[in-house]
């Protein structure tokens, strides 16, 4: 029998926290011959809660899942895993500033590279998907020297998700229809749904549609702003559709991308796309043998340059932001 992927989640006691664990636990990651083993980090006050989350764990009795240990010290939780899936993030609070919420996860993120660096397994694989996850994922890329940097990423997939199902709806596909879809940019507002290369049953989705109207004043937005739309619906961030978007960017990390296709995730930039290097950017990337690469060579119009250059300006201004704090 195999031995078990040891996977880490932080922020394990919130609201993603409860939908990923079990996810992962019944085998969405790897699938049901690997059994899995729960790294959870929280901070102490709220450990009696997880302690909690890891009796409905054993009620649900998993047959992939191999153990579960709990904590709130990153160099014993961290030790010997293979994945660590880095939700918990300090929210901004009522009258913070952005350089406030950047120094705040800041202190997390730092402390987690470096503890991950140390002690974590020589296949790590980390994604960030606490906010603001692109420059989070960059502290902790920059605290762990020893750790490849193309180990790093951040999660775009959940809104690639959403461009996909609006997509869909509007052109009447069923999702499995669409293919090529890309976010570029930031996990944020200014995040650049790009529909000048997705396919819908083999078509150019820009050219189906064939409304730039629509696209920006309606797709774009809708697809940047869902997560306040669902904060408005809901009284309550979107937590299960954050954590599905979690274990498919963990998945398809892991066995790569269907022949033919790609996917959105938060990378390293080589400086393909001008898109300054070193900065952790959503791009286009097929995945194979554990390894993603960004797709090269796509021809990029002037409604999406202007886009991209304002999603990438404002990494470079967190970057900045980072750097001004000490923080990489
Ligand atoms: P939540 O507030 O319910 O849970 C966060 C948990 O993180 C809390 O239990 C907190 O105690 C824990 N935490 C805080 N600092 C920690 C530390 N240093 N170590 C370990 N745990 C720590 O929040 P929720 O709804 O689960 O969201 C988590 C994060 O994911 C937020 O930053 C949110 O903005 C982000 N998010 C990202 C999305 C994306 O697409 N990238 C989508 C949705 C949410």
């Amino acid at each position: 029998s195999t031995s078990p992927v040891k996977v880490a989640v932080t922020g394990a006691a919130g609201q993603i926290g409860y939908s990923l664990l079990f996810r992962i636990a019944s085998g969405s990651l790897f699938g049901a011959d690997t059994p899995v083993e729960l790294r959870l980090l929280e901070i102490t006050p709220a450990l009696k809660a997880l302690e909690g989350v890891v009796m409905e764990l054993d009620d649900c009795a998993f047959p992939t899942l191999a153990g579960v240990e709990i904590g709130d010290d990153p160099t014993k939780i961290f030790d010997g895993v293979n994945f660590a899936l880095l939700v918990g993030a300090r929210p901004r609070g009522p009258g913070m500033e952005r350089g406030d919420l950047l120094e705040a996860n800041g202190g997390i993120f730092a402390p987690q590279g470096k503890a991950l660096n140390e002690v974590a397994a020589d296949d790590i694989r980390v994604t960030v998907t606490g906010n603001p996850a692109n420059t989070n994922a960059l502290i902790a890329m920059s605290n762990a020297p020893d750790i490849p940097s193309e180990r790093f990423s951040a999660l775009t997939r959940l809104d690639h998700n959403r461009a996909i199902s609006q997509l869909a709806a509007k052109t009447g596909a069923a999702v499995t229809d669409i293919t090529h879809m890309t976010i570029w940019g930031n996990h944020s507002a200014t995040q650049y749904p790009d529909l000048f290369h997705a396919l819908v049953k083999g078509q150019n989705a820009a050219e189906l549609i064939n409304d730039e109207d629509w696209l920006a004043n309606t797709y774009i937005p809708t697809v940047a702003k869902r997560g306040a739309a669902i904060i408005d619906a809901r009284g309550a961030s979107s937590a299960a559709s954050a954590a599905s978007a979690t274990i498919d960017h963990a998945r398809t990390w892991a066995q790569g991308t269907p022949e033919g296709d790609w996917v959105s995730m938060s990378v390293r930039s080589d400086g393909s796309y001008g898109v300054p290097e070193g900065l952790i950017s959503s791009f286009p990337v097929t995945v194979e043998n554990g390894d993603w690469s960004i797709v090269q060579g796509l021809d990029i119009n002037e409604f999406s340059r202007t886009r991209i250059d304002a999603s990438v300006k404002e990494l470079g201004d967190e970057r900045d932001a980072v750097k001004g704090l000490g923080l990489i």
